[in-house]
């Protein structure tokens, strides 16, 4: 047994920096526990085990480790201890894992019993033990974990306890012989569960592998990380290795909760609210799912075996953090950030003025979802109701999940059904930023893979899809892009309203420049002196993010034009302009422009009003993109 060492330990966050006591309050407030309950007097060390009688009954450490992987400690949590039978749930896991869940039912039942940890509770009928928290169920759990040998067995369940601390652990060979020596009860239940058929062969091999599991040497901070792992789903959050299917930790934690405290569950349940195990050797582990874990290491035990000062630390903890896990937490975020339509959240792509009109006209007809958070049941279901609900007349959905952190798959299930049905109705469904959904992805692929015609697209970011939905709305009326007809300047928006013969000296002063697909025309940085008038092809107005990301600002086609900003005030160029497509712009360079002062001012004119109307609409559709937080 390793010495002690200062109670007060200068807290630990995840990124290694130290951060003094007086400046976290999480450190602050755990400091102030363990200060409140150290003098905390009463219940007896473990003697059954022997070596167990030789800890320290004034070793008292706190842990607390949460889903992200942050470790917060304080007093004796670093000091070694036998982890006992906090080992059984990680067992119960690993079980699960190699035998599957059926076949471990078979074995060992999931109901709680209300008796001490070490009674024989096996059910009369097929001796099979009542949970797996008990001894006997523990015991028989263990003797369902996978390995060609005894050594292979042990090696592998010490690697799975040390994955799920996050460092190599060790046996504490002392306590081991002790127990093994001392083990006749567990050593009875063991031939009891032989007897049954509960175990298959010769049961020793698996007492000795309890034993063995029993006297693996942790600290707090490492049984705090270990439950942390089960928190978030079985991935243990400093080392981000996966541990255990998330699909068995449900179980592990549902036992945990029933059994884990053995015949304190229901108090414990009623008090603390959380699942947790406790050990004999004074260890206490209470999880909760989602967020945290906290370890607590006092070895006087009361009477029913748990810590005494480990009960009374997770009880005020759980009060005064209000951790209780049927407290319903009210769901952070709404999941549904925003509903709007495709007349009040334009794409980046500037339109014609006919096509403005036509998007303001039409624009209800396409609704705009934006959803965000960790999507569960209920959730989803208010953003289901609200689509469900929609009227006749919106013909499309756009669901952009960019701002989504976690879909669960039944919600993705849930939405899926909704969307395969309004596509049934020929109702259009596309989705955007679907790159952290792959579950959805591949039951939106499964469902077009089933029946292709069904109007469903995944399309890359919301940006793309609002031009998507606009086409399509555009289409519908009849407007569509052809780029490869080049525009009259007579029909260019910015030359509206300028008389024939003032358009033919403009035409002269100005230079017509054709692009390559991804040809570069303008970059930012560079001066700005020239307008360009685009007639044909389509090109993207692209800025560099903070970041390196390279975001477009806007793409114009025929009738528009781009460069007018830093054309009139000389600025450089805050962005660089690419051509998408085969591209024909009129170029009117600055001085031509100022040369009308005297050559033509009323086309001067007309040309700044035209220009200015063009920049209303750009800071209009500028103005609506910031109010839907899209910039
Ligand atoms: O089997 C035993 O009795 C011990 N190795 C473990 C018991 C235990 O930790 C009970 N928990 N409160």
């Amino acid at each position: 047994m390793r010495a002690t060492f200062n109670p007060f330990r200068v807290v630990r966050v995840r990124s290694d920096v130290r951060l003094p006591l007086d400046r976290c309050p999480i450190a602050r407030r755990l400091g102030a526990l363990h200060e409140r309950f150290r003098p905390l007097s009463g219940g007896a060390l473990a003697t059954y085990i022997p070596e167990l009688a030789r800890a320290d009954a004034s070793w008292f450490g706190i842990a607390i480790a949460t889903a992200e992987g942050s470790v917060y400690e304080v007093g004796d949590s670093r000091q070694p201890f036998t982890i006992q039978s906090i080992s059984k749930p990680f067992v119960y896991g690993l079980a699960l894992e190699d035998r599957g869940k059926a076949a471990v039912l078979q074995r060992i039942g999931v109901e709680p019993t209300g008796d001490a940890f070490n009674e024989i509770s096996l059910e009369a009928s097929t001796g099979r033990p009542r949970n797996p928290m008990i001894n006997a169920g523990a015991i028989a759990a263990t003797s369902l974990v996978a390995g060609s040998s005894p050594e292979d067995r042990w090696e592998r369940l010490l690697a799975l306890f040390s994955l799920y601390a996050g460092r190599p652990l060790r046996l504490d060979e002392s306590v081991y012989v002790s127990e093994r020596e001392s083990g006749h009860r567990n050593r009875a239940i063991s031939h009891l569960l032989r007897n049954s058929g509960i175990i298959e062969c010769d049961p020793e091999p698996d007492l000795d592998l309890y034993f063995r599991q029993c006297s693996i040497e942790v600290d707090c901070r490492d049984l705090s990380i270990m439950g942390a792992t089960l928190a978030v789903g079985g991935t243990n959050p400093v080392t981000h290795e996966r541990v255990l299917k998330a699909s068995n930790v449900d179980e592990v934690l549902s036992v945990m909760t029933t059994c884990g405290m053995y015949d304190y569950a229901g108090e414990w349940l009623y008090r603390v609210g959380l699942p947790a195990k406790s050990g004999v050797a004074g260890g206490v582990l209470a999880i909760l799912p989602g967020q945290l874990a906290i370890a607590v290491f006092s070895p006087p035990l009361d009477a029913r075996g748990n810590s005494v000062r480990g009960v009374a630390v997770c009880e005020a903890l759980s009060e005064e953090l209000e951790l209780h896990f049927l407290r319903a937490p009210r769901p952070q975020l709404s999941a549904l950030r925003s509903r709007s339509t495709v007349r009040s959240l334009g794409s980046k792509r500037a339109r014609l003025r006919a096509e403005r009109e036509a998007l303001s006209a039409h624009g209800h007809e396409a609704a705009v979802y934006q959803l965000q958070g960790d999507l569960r049941f209920a959730g989803i279901e208010s953003v289901i109701r609200r689509m469900v609900n929609e009227g006749p007349e919106v013909q499309r959905f756009l669901l952009d999940m960019s701002r989504v952190t976690d879909l669960d798959t039944p919600s993705a299930r849930l939405l899926l059904e909704l969307c395969t049905s309004l596509a049934r109705e020929q109702r259009e469904v596309s989705f955007a930023g679907m790159e952290r959904h792959p579950r959805l992805a591949r039951l939106l692929a499964e469902a077009r893979a089933e029946d292709a015609t069904l109007p469903l697209a995944a399309i890359e970011d919301l940006d793309l899809a609002l031009e998507w939905c606009e086409n399509a709305i555009l289409s519908d009326c009849g407007m569509k892009h052809d780029d490869h007809e080049e525009l009259g300047l007579a029909r260019h928006e910015l030359l509206r309203g300028i008389a024939p013969d003032q358009l033919e000296l403009l035409a002269g002063l100005m230079e017509r420049r054709s692009f390559a697909p991804r040809q570069l025309v303008v970059r930012a940085g560079e001066p700005g002196d020239e307008l360009f008038l685009v007639v044909r092809g389509e090109l993207s107005v692209l800025s560099e993010a903070p970041g390196g990301a390279i975001r477009r600002v806007a793409t114009v086609s025929a009738g528009m034009g781009f460069g007018e900003a830093s054309m009139l005030d000389g600025a450089v160029r805050t962005a660089f302009v690419r051509a998408d497509r085969p591209s024909v712009c009129w170029v009117l360079k600055r001085s031509s422009f100022d040369s009308l002062d005297a050559a033509c001012p009323a086309l001067k004119i007309r040309l700044l009003e035209n220009l200015l109307r063009s920049a209303t609409t750009i800071f209009s559709r500028l103005t609506s993109d910031a109010l839907a937080d899209r910039v």
